[in-house]
């Protein structure tokens, strides 16, 4: 594609043909305030934050495409003026009890909010009184309609990300609010759990119950199935905290499905397995690895004797590695036998 060069606050950049003047700034490192753009969804112009003034009219620059020569102000008395009033009828909607949020500096609204420089004491008396509901019913997920700005960046990603289209726009004015079809809890609709949407939420309208920040994080693979995706796991006094997806792993590039994201409570369960158990006069016992291996060994040896090779079969498992299934169906065939399978297609 072709190069273009236009102007930023005076400043000469060039960049790509079929761009948005909010992606050429960004790339050249030039902050112009957005709410509802995200570098992974289509450009929706939602918010209005993002204005700025290109050859002398007001557009909303995550869906302006840059041209050749185009004098881009990031601010002036136009933009501050439409930038704040947009900055303003979000904070007013919204609740700021910012100190318990899980979202606590790393929030867009904040974020945006300092830069547009919104002073509170002045919208206070415009407030909203009522306090809308906090749905927690959820398994996974809080949903706060007193934090949601009304992006629409959860509905996007709902449909041109995971394909579910769960949720959506619904009422109208004052009452309009992201919900499923009929308004029903979304345990009830056809939402996966995937948690994508909240992973997407610029502020504390969605979030994942129980998370707090971690210690330190560790790469690693989940171990859910096949795919392999690339995560992070948030470790606090020993415990995994969370999970994220990692960004730059080729085979997820971030995402993850219920799973992965959070299925991780096992790690730290009480009632997880930590040694070999031995059923000895109908009651599981705990064993050591050497008497349950000899244990195994002589009952396949017992009946690959009575009954031959092939009657021995084995189940492996889509949590392991691909090293370690290669090395069990050696195991199998070693002993005579090809009945060999995954958990995965039970
Ligand atoms: S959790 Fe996943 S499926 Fe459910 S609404 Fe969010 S993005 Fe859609
Ligand atoms: S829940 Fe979050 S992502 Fe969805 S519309 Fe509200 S603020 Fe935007
Ligand atoms: S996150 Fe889901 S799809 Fe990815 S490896 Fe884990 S279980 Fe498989
Ligand atoms: S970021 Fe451009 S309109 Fe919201």
């Amino acid at each position: 594609m072709a190069m273009l060069q236009l102007f930023v606050d005076g400043r000469e950049i060039a960049v790509q043909e079929g761009k948005t003047i909010l992606e050429a700034a960004l790339e050249n490192e030039i902050y112009i305030p957005h709410l509802c753009h995200h570098p992974d969804l289509k450009p929706a112009g939602i918010c209005r934050v993002c204005v700025v003034e290109a050859d002398g009219a007001l557009v909303p620059s995550c869906r302006a495409p840059v041209a050749g020569g185009m004098a881009v102000r990031t601010g002036g008395a136009m933009v501050d003026r439409v930038r704040r009033l947009a900055v303003e009828l979000l904070v007013v909607n919204n609740h700021d009890d910012c100190l318990s949020c899980g979202k606590n500096s790393d929030c867009k609204l904040q974020e945006v909010a300092r830069y547009v420089g919104v002073d509170p004491k002045r919208l206070k008396r415009f407030k909203a009184q009522e306090l809308k509901p906090v749905i927690d019913s959820h398994p996974f997920l809080i949903r706060d309609y007193n934090k949601c700005i009304m992006c629409g960046i959860c509905v996007r990603t709902c449909e041109e990300i995971t394909c579910i289209e769960a949720i959506d726009y619904s009422f109208r004015g004052y009452t309009s609010k992201i919900s499923t079809l009929g308004d029903n809890p979304l345990q009830e609709s056809k939402c996966t759990s995937c948690g994508e949407c909240m992973v997407r939420c610029p502020v504390g309208a969605l979030l994942s119950k129980g998370e707090v920040r971690p210690a330190y994080e560790v790469k690693t693979v989940c171990t859910y199935c096949g795919c392999g995706c690339g995560i992070y796991l948030s470790v606090r006094e020993g415990k995994i905290t969370g999970v994220r997806g990692d960004r730059k792993s080729p085979v997820n590039e971030g995402e993850l499905c219920v799973k992965g994201r959070f299925g991780y409570s096992f790690v730290n369960h009480p009632d997880r397995l930590t040694t070999p158990l031995i059923k000895r006069n109908g009651r599981f016992e705990e064993a050591s690895w050497e008497e349950a291996l000899d244990l195994i060994a002589a009952k396949f040896q017992e009946v690959q004797v009575k009954y031959g090779p092939e009657s021995l079969g084995g189940l492996s498992s889509a949590r392991v590695t691909n090293e370690d299934n290669y090395l069990f169906q050696k195991l199998l065939r070693s002993l005579g036998s090809n009945s060999v399978d995954c958990c995965a297609r039970l």
